[in-house]
């Protein structure tokens, strides 16, 4: 039996790839890493928590003993890692911890392999990234696995530092490494810092919409899903070596998603037409905001033949019923943390 390590598996993407995983491999023994962060939240898993073939294990990627100990303990055979801080606004306010997690930790971790497998029959370390490591693209264009690097927040920074990390242990220690780069996720269980689940919280509560600027900038949206579909696909038939992009085909400037998300919205919440629209505030632009982003993830679809499958209404219309369906879920990483964050930011909404 196989085991595997997935980090941050208790985050928005993770939890997502920890069910398939758990669920499509009973031959596999699944060890989620995570370290409960703001973002890290075990309800995420409930359904799953019992599984035979499931383990969570609290940890630090920045604590080398602790990684030590873990490999110690636990034959790992392969490692897919989803644990970062990733939410661009919080690293213009402290890039630090950004730093810490996403460029030392994932050296950590591939120290952690590198040392562990001398046999790298079998092996491998799967690095998920963004595609906001390739920079910010004009009004034409697609990101491909050719585009030149050219991050410009100090998260996209960090995680093109981890990538290059990445690769440099491939071609230095012949340590087996696949990589891929997807763009804008959104579904259940994202935490409502993100545009589109704060969007919802927001409506729901009668709150101001933030927009950032005029609401001009581009995002290239994929449901949560069919990222976790091409990540469990990656894994098991990608190419060491090997990176790969992917994305929605599915373009969106913020306003136009706004107006889509409070016309669903109105529905319903049984509202009259338009309500939810008048809740569109624009504030002050994101510090070095990045115009567009847009992934060419034709690679991944003729090597591998993987599609989204979800069409991006319908793919809302699934988010808003499952944040609808879970107020508890919504209050709990509401409160706390996330309350003094936010008032600390913004003051309160
Ligand atoms: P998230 O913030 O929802 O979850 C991150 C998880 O990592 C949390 O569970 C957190 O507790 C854990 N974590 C943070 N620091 C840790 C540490 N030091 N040690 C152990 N665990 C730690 O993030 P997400 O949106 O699910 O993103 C997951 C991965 O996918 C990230 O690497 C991110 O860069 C990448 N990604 C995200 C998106 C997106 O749209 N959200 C798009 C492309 C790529
Ligand atoms: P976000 O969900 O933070 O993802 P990312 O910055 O990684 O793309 O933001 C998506 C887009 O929405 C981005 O252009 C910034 C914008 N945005 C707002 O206009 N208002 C908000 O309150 C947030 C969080 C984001």
């Amino acid at each position: 039996m196989k085991t595997i390590l997935i980090t941050g598996g208790a985050g928005f993407i993770g939890s997502h790839v920890v069910r398939k995983m758990v669920k499509n491999h009973p031959d596999m023994q699944i060890l989620n890493l995570d370290q409960l962060t703001y973002a890290g939240n075990l309800e995420n898993l409930f359904d799953i928590e019992s599984s035979p073939n499931y383990s969570f294990i609290h940890g630090d990627i920045t604590d080398i003993p602790f990684l030590e100990k873990l490999f110690g303990e636990h034959e790992i055979d392969g490692v897919i890692h989803l644990a970062a801080e990733s939410h661009v606004d919080r690293s213009i306010t402290d890039p630090m911890s950004f730093i810490n997690t996403n460029i030392v930790g994932t050296v950590n971790l591939l120290n952690a392999c590198r040392h562990k497998w001398k046999d790298v029959e079998g092996k491998l370390f799967y690095h998920i990234s963004t595609d906001e490591v390739y920079g910010s693209l004009g009004s034409e264009g697609l990101f491909t696995e050719e585009t030149a690097y050219d991050p410009r927040s100090p998260y996209s920074a960090s995680k093109a530092s981890s990538d290059h990390l990445v690769r440099a242990y491939h071609h230095t220690y012949g340590l087996p490494v696949v990589l891929s780069n997807c763009s804008n996720n959104y579904g259940p269980n994202q935490f409502p810092e993100k545009l589109i689940p704060l969007a919802i919280h927001n409506i729901l509560h009668m709150k101001p919409i933030p927009v950032y600027g005029k609401g001009e900038n581009v995002r290239d949206w994929l449901y949560v899903e069919d990222h976790a579909s091409a990540i469990e696909l990656i894994f098991s038939k990608g190419v060491p070596g090997r990176t790969y992009n992917i994305g929605g085909l599915n373009e969106w400037k913020n306003i136009d998603l706004i107006r889509l998300l409070c016309g669903i919205m109105d529905e319903k919440l049984d509202r009259v037409a338009g309500t939810s629209e008048k809740l569109i505030t624009f504030v002050k632009d994101r510090a070095g905001h990045d115009l567009r982003y847009a992934i060419d993830s034709s690679r991944i679809e003729e090597e591998l033949r993987w599609k989204p499958s979800l069409q991006f209404e319908e793919g809302l219309v699934r988010t808003v019923d499952w944040y609808l369906k879970n107020p508890e879920w919504m209050e709990n990483v509401t409160s706390g943390a996330y309350q003094s964050y936010y008032s600390k930011q913004y003051g309160e909404r």
